[in-house]
């Protein structure tokens, strides 16, 4: 790095540092996060752990470094705090691929279904919801309920398919995915799997069921971390979005990480680029200006509130 450019980080981050003492803030970031992002954090994790700890924290402020719906679910959590996200526009492919009133019709047409949303989805799906998952711990949520109990899943068919499968489930599965996961290159990741037959395959659950099926791992981005640190294979393909590598090679630093092709030769998209949003000017700003901040409308936050308190309950 030049040393211009090394200055001024550091400059800038003296001045995040600062900010946040000022303020009382703590900063989560989700592992997709740019590195520099990571590097700041006061906490990273995954959906769930971000969920647990803003359910906890004593900061008056959150800086959510994510996408919308993982400041939203703070802000239900802990209404009165100021909880800001670097990027308003950060949104989440898989959450825009439910909508709200039309998932709502859905609910309503099977009114003898519990309903289970993941945690990828905007307040008002999670207000028509019973229980939210997060990939983390959606088997368990699921396993805890009668095996006969009649469920919707939704939004993301993938993770869907995926614990339909491991738990003997018949879930009606809503019909949506993230553009990263569903986009990975079957083909691309069996090649890699024969130049590096030792690599372990590590898969999201967003990602496709043949895909899971190759996997010596399915989990979170979480779960995926903890294997390959408790790990004893030297070399990993890893089938999510690359920011998790950051955390996986400094957990690991003598292993080898491969990120996963995509289906398209050349393209970048085994990154979410509504996470490469954020940047540490605009954690800066946010702090400094008080803004962007999450609101949710007061009744669609209080009917919201349940399902994820029951998720932190059952998890
Ligand atoms: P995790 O809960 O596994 O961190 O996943 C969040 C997400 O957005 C995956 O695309
Ligand atoms: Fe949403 Fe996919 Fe990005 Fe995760 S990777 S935040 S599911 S768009």
């Amino acid at each position: 790095m030049e040393v211009g450019r090394k200055d001024d980080l550091a400059a800038l981050r003296d001045e995040i540092l600062a900010l946040k003492r000022e303020r009382n803030a703590l900063i989560m970031a989700h592992y997709y996060q740019r590195d520099e992002i990571q590097e700041i954090a006061d906490y990273i994790g995954d959906s769930l752990a971000l969920a647990r700890k803003a359910a906890e924290t004593d900061a008056d402020v959150i800086v959510m470094c994510g996408v919308h719906f993982m400041g939203e679910t703070a802000k239900i959590l802990c209404p009165e705090k100021l909880v800001l996200i670097p990027d308003a526009e950060a949104g989440c492919s898989l959450a825009d691929s439910c909508d709200a009133d039309e998932f709502a019709a859905f609910v309503a047409e099977h009114p003898d279904h519990t309903v289970i949303s993941y945690v990828n989805t905007s307040a008002a799906v999670k207000a028509v919801t019973d229980i939210v998952v997060t990939s983390g711990n959606a088997r368990k949520v699921i396993e805890s309920l009668p095996a006969d109990e009649k469920i919707i899943f939704g939004p993301d068919r993938n993770l869907g398919e995926y614990i339909n499968a491991v738990t003997g489930r018949d879930m009606l599965l809503w019909p949506g995915a993230c553009h990263v996961h569903d986009r990975f290159s079957m083909e691309r990741i069996l090649e890699m799997k024969r130049e590096h037959p030792e690599a372990r395959v590590l898969v999201h659950p967003e990602c496709r069921r043949s895909l899971q099926l190759i996997a010596d791992k399915v989990g979170s981005t979480a779960a995926l971390l903890a294997y390959a640190r408790e790990s004893d294979a030297r070399e990993f393909i890893v089938v999510t979005e690359s920011g998790i590598l950051f955390e996986m090679q400094k957990a690991c630093p003598e292993k080898v990480f491969m990120p996963a092709p995509p289906d398209e030769p050349g393209c970048q998209c085994n990154h979410c680029e509504y996470m490469k949003m954020n940047t540490l000017e605009k954690v800066r700003d946010a702090l400094r200006d008080g803004k962007p901040s999450v609101e949710v409308d007061g009744e669609i936050a209080k009917r919201a509130l349940r399902p994820i308190r029951r998720m932190l309950e059952l998890s």
